[in-house]
């Protein structure tokens, strides 16, 4: 017997195998695999929904914030379409990692996807999906490659936490034991600064323009850890098991993302704004709390200080994780400009996904 016969052979046997086997479970009264509750059209626990509808949302606002980033920094194509691109900051980025492009492309096209499935899944067991365009009103940057749209997201006027940075590295601190920790870029985190050029001005002095992706590189991670953490959040609360495969399905993709933004902001390179004296510092010269390389999570405190210590996620709270997210969101500035009645719709959805407990 050749190669392909036995092949066929092979194929031909498993196929009977199949059928044999869907015979008996058919038999038996239930099918082998189980139809998605979403193809079945059952209605979702009243909790889930309001977890999936705060998801949605936050969702649709990543994938606002990612498209920007791309319009300007990234790959403009059929995928992540808009924008054609500026060839100073995308330059400027790729001083950091050469892939920088391709690495904003991919989120973007990640955070879209999120927001569409989850939509399309909320439709499919008969609830509302979420549509933010009515809070479309943020202007785009001026700069040379924006699409000129309304925005849900303002990215040039960021307060970026920087403290997700000491959070991994540290073994023996923890923000769900009430533990704060220090900054890694202390400037970023107390002052107003782009993470987009906001016009072709911004794309001079280098050293200005290179501040610009620097903080960019250090909100991504902000970013990412955020939703890594929201999803880790609100899963302890679902009830229905498709909705938490759902949420452990996309949650450990944000954890991939800022597992590569922040191996990537560590090669942000030191330098001080001379525009706004704006100092990025040298993090290998900080300590073991701050130094690039650990980007592995360092074992910490978890549950209880008497615990044996662990490598994990932080926070994981559930209680108050949705309207955390937003409250914080809304401290880096990310929503500057926005209308009251964003802000009411945010923080309504946030307590209703806060309300949902786990039946
Ligand atoms: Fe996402
Ligand atoms: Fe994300």
């Amino acid at each position: 017997m050749n190669e392909s016969s036995e092949h066929r052979t092979s194929r031909r046997a498993f196929l009977a195998k199949g059928a044999a086997a869907g015979a008996l479970t058919l038999g038996a009264g239930r099918l082998l695999i189980e139809t998605p509750a979403a193809l079945a059209g059952q209605a979702l626990p009243a909790g889930d929904a309001a977890i999936l509808k705060f998801l949605a949302a936050a969702e649709l606002l990543e994938a606002d914030l990612w498209k920007q980033y791309n319009e300007l920094g990234g790959v403009q194509d059929g995928e992540v379409a808009g924008g054609s691109g500026n060839r100073a900051y995308t330059k400027a980025l790729a001083v950091i990692d050469k892939d920088m492009h391709q690495y904003i492309h991919d989120n973007a096209d990640d955070e879209q996807s999120h927001a569409n499935f989850i939509n399309s899944y909320l439709q499919a067991r008969g609830e509302q999906p979420i549509d933010l365009d009515p809070f479309r009103t943020l202007p785009s940057s001026e700069a040379t490659g924006a699409a000129q749209i309304g925005r849900l997201t303002n990215l040039m006027e960021l307060t970026v936490d920087t403290s997700y940075w000491s959070r991994y590295r540290s073994d023996s601190k923890n923000p769900d034991l009430g533990d704060t920790l220090p900054q890694a870029v202390p400037g970023l985190a107390s002052g107003k600064f782009p993470a987009i050029p906001r016009s072709d001005d911004d794309l001079r002095p280098r050293k200005h323009l290179q501040a610009i992706a620097n903080t960019a590189a250090f909100h991504f991670g902000m970013i990412e850890q955020g939703g890594s953490s929201l999803y880790a959040g609100l899963a302890q609360r679902a009830t229905d098991p498709e909705v938490l495969r759902i949420l452990l399905s996309i949650g450990p993709t944000e954890v991939m993302h800022f597992q590569t933004w922040q191996d990537k902001a560590g090669n942000a390179p030191a330098l001080t704004d001379p525009t706004n004296g704006l100092v990025f510092p040298d993090l290998n010269g900080g300590g073991e709390d701050v130094k690039p390389n650990r980007i592995m999570p360092e074992p910490t405190v978890f549950l209880d200080r008497k615990l044996a210590i662990c490598s994990i996620l932080r926070p994981t709270e559930t209680v108050g994780a949705a309207l955390g997210a937003v409250k914080g969101l809304a401290a880096s500035g990310l929503f500057t400009g926005q209308s009251q009645e964003f802000f009411s719709a945010a923080t309504a959805l946030a307590k209703a996904a806060d309300a949902a407990t786990r039946s």
